[in-house]
Order: structure tokens, then sequence, then C-alpha cells
């Protein structure tokens, strides 16, 4: 069986470690890792497959960035050429990101069957380029692994037959817990006891470049009781940069993005995050931090019903009221939502075994 992966953002990569794992032992599987080039930073690209030790993509598609219409086209001309030239059996796509719906399209045009892992989340917004990404996505895949069962409430309400839904939980969480005992080393040795980590780099948040300076006084605010540590994605660098605020102040420390493995150790020792990130949400109520999501909606509401997540919005008073109540010792409590138990890359695996 060959199969093709196909990854392209930050965020899609610590999705693909564990699945290519999990499918290694599938006989006769081959597998081919396909990188759009969507990020192509280092420090949000080849730095997390090196840490997660998956071995660099064998085909770099280098499309780079662009309007949203014209990065999805380039993606969507090479990852044809891509599919006509090797002919997969199945093609997997991660998550949400414009890369994610190029393949897809692609995919379903030329009639081969297609796989979305972390299928079915829905934040009804659709201002989001995501939840186009995604509603799209899974209109048009064959298998859909969910994460959590509110993913496959909102796929069965949109139609899609429960056969091609399978429940296998979260794979992020499988990557995070392989990596934790390895992140430990990556903790700096001048780490404050305490102290709020943030990342920021939705368009809701780093476009409206009022807002943003409004959140970063926000930020500067919390600095007063709490050590800030902001890595800043090359998005909002821009954008900070457009409005003049360009270094590092005594309450906020802003360094590039970090590589996988020292920001989990960060995640882990946080006493608060504040971001607006997919992902994030995730690790943290798995990790039990508190966490202050910077949005209206979210796409992952079982991080709020269940774990240690709450939505903001952009609200400052309510999030400078939420970090002191963190640092009042009243952070919210969480549990880990079922099946975020390490294995779900190997639910896939034997999915994919009996598909056909
Ligand atoms: C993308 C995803 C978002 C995900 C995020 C994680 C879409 C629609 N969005 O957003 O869901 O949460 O990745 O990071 O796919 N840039 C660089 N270097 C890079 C990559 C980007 O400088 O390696 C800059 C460029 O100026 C680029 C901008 O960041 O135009 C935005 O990059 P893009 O990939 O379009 O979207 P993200 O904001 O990263």
């Amino acid at each position: 069986m060959r199969l093709i992966h196909i990854v392209g953002a930050r965020p899609n990569f610590m999705k693909l470690a564990p699945v290519q794992k999990a499918i290694a032992s599938i006989e006769k599987s081959e597998q081919i890792v396909v990188h759009t080039g969507q990020h192509y930073d280092v420090n949000m690209s080849d730095v997390f497959f090196q840490q997660l030790r998956v071995k660099p993509p064998e085909i770099n598609l280098q499309v780079g960035s662009g309007s949203h219409a014209k990065q999805t086209a380039e993606i969507m001309l090479r990852v044809e050429q891509v599919v006509l030239d090797h002919g997969p059996d199945m093609v997997l796509v991660y998550g949400d990101v414009n890369s994610t719906v190029a393949a897809a399209l692609v995919c379903a045009k030329l009639l081969v069957p297609l796989a979305h892992v972390e299928a079915g989340l829905r934040s009804r917004d659709r201002s989001m380029p995501e939840e186009i990404n995604r509603l799209m996505t899974d209109q048009l895949s064959d298998l859909l692994f969910t994460p959590s069962i509110d993913a496959n409430l909102n796929l069965e309400r949109e139609g899609i037959s429960k056969s091609r839904i399978h429940l296998v939980g979260n794979v992020m969480i499988d990557t995070l817990i392989t990596m934790l005992p390895a992140a430990q080393s990556f903790l700096p040795p001048d780490l404050p006891s305490h102290f709020a980590l943030v990342t920021l780099h939705r368009a809701s948040n780093v476009d409206d470049l009022e807002w943003l300076k409004r959140m970063v006084q926000v930020l500067e605010h919390i600095g007063k009781d709490l050590a800030v540590i902001f890595p800043v994605h090359p998005r909002t660098r821009q954008r900070m940069h457009d409005v003049g605020i360009n270094g590092t102040s005594s309450a906020l420390k802003l360094v590039d993005p970090l590589p996988y493995l020292p920001f989990l150790a960060l995640q882990q020792r946080a006493t608060v995050v504040v971001t607006d990130s997919g992902g994030i949400q995730e690790e943290t109520t798995f990790l039990g931090v508190p966490c202050l999501t910077v949005r209206e909606n979210t796409e992952r509401p079982i991080t709020v019903e269940m774990g240690t997540n709450k939505l903001v919005g952009r609200d400052p008073r309510r999030i400078l009221n939420e970090v002191q109540a963190v640092i009042n010792g009243r952070a919210k409590q969480g549990h880990i939502p079922p099946l975020w138990d390490g294995h779900s890359a190997e639910r896939i695996a034997e999915v994919i075994t009996q598909y056909g």
C-alpha cells in the first residue's frame, strides 16, 4: 500500500510524526511525505522534523507565502503533479491549514482515497479561514479521523456517513506523551518560577492593528505581576513591526518562534498560557495548565467543557481578571478527554489496514 502524507505548516508536523510511525508497522506499506512549503522558515519547519525524529520530507514543493487563493492554487497545482507521478492508494491530510484543503481538492478530483486526520472540529465561525478549510476537507474525505466525540456529532449533522467517521483520539497528544521526557533538558536555566507563556498569530488578533497594540498593553500589564514570555510568529512579528513594537520591554520578553521541545517544556511549567492557537488549547488541557484563549469561539470545545481552557475573547478586563484569578490560586481545573492516551495513531493505522 502506497501512502502519501501532505503537510505544510507548523501544526501539521507534530500530527504527522506518530501517524507515520504507526503506518510503518503495516506490512508492505510505502510512505512518501510531501511538504508543500507553506511554512519555510527553519524555526517554523526544519527544526520540527529534527526534534520529532521524522525523516525530512521526500518532496518539498516550496510554495511559500501568498494570498489564500494564490497559496491554495499553487499547492493544488504542485500536489496534483505529485499524485499523478506516484499513484498513491491513499493520501493523508492533517488539520485545517491551506495545504490541507488544497490537497483534499486535488485528491477528490483525481478519485484518490483521502483520509483526514483531525476531522470534524468546528468553530462555526466562517470568518476564520481554517473553518472553511475544515468544512471543505471533511466533505471530500473518505476516512475521517476525529479527536473527540463533538467532532463525530458535527460530521453526522453535516450528513457524513457514520461508516466513514472514526473516533481515534488526539494524535498531537501522542507526540506530546512521547516527547515530554526529552523536553525537560530544554528548560532554560534562568526560567522564572512563575511566568505567563503567550502566543498570538490569528488574523483576528494580529491583523487588526489597533487591537494588537491594545493586546500588547494588556501583556505589559500582566508583566507587572508575572514574567511574560512571548515567542513571536513571523506574521505577528511583521504586524508588530508595522505598529512600531520591536523590542523586548522589561515586562515582556519577545523571542523568536521556538522549536517543539523547548516550547513544550515552557508550556508544562507555565503558570498560565495566553494564546489563540488551536493545538495549544489541547496541549494545556492535557498538561493541566490553565489556558486563556483570546478568541470568541473555539473549534475545540472539549478543552473548555472538560479541560483547563477558558475563552476570554478580545476583552482586556476579562484577560487581566482571569490571569489574576490564576495568580490567586483560583485556576480552572480540568480532566483529560477520553482517548487522548498516546495511542491515537495506532488506531488510525488499524483503520487504514482494513480500508478497501
Ligand atoms: C497557518 C495556518 C494556521 C496555523 C498557523 C500555524 C492557514 C490558513 N493558516 O497560519 O491555521 O495555525 O499556520 O503557524 O493555513 N511566514 C514566514 N515564515 C514562515 C511561514 C510564514 O515568514 O515559515 C509569514 C509570511 O509573512 C506569511 C505569513 O507568515 O505570509 C503567514 O503565513 P501563512 O502560512 O499564510 O499562515 P499562518 O499565519 O502561518
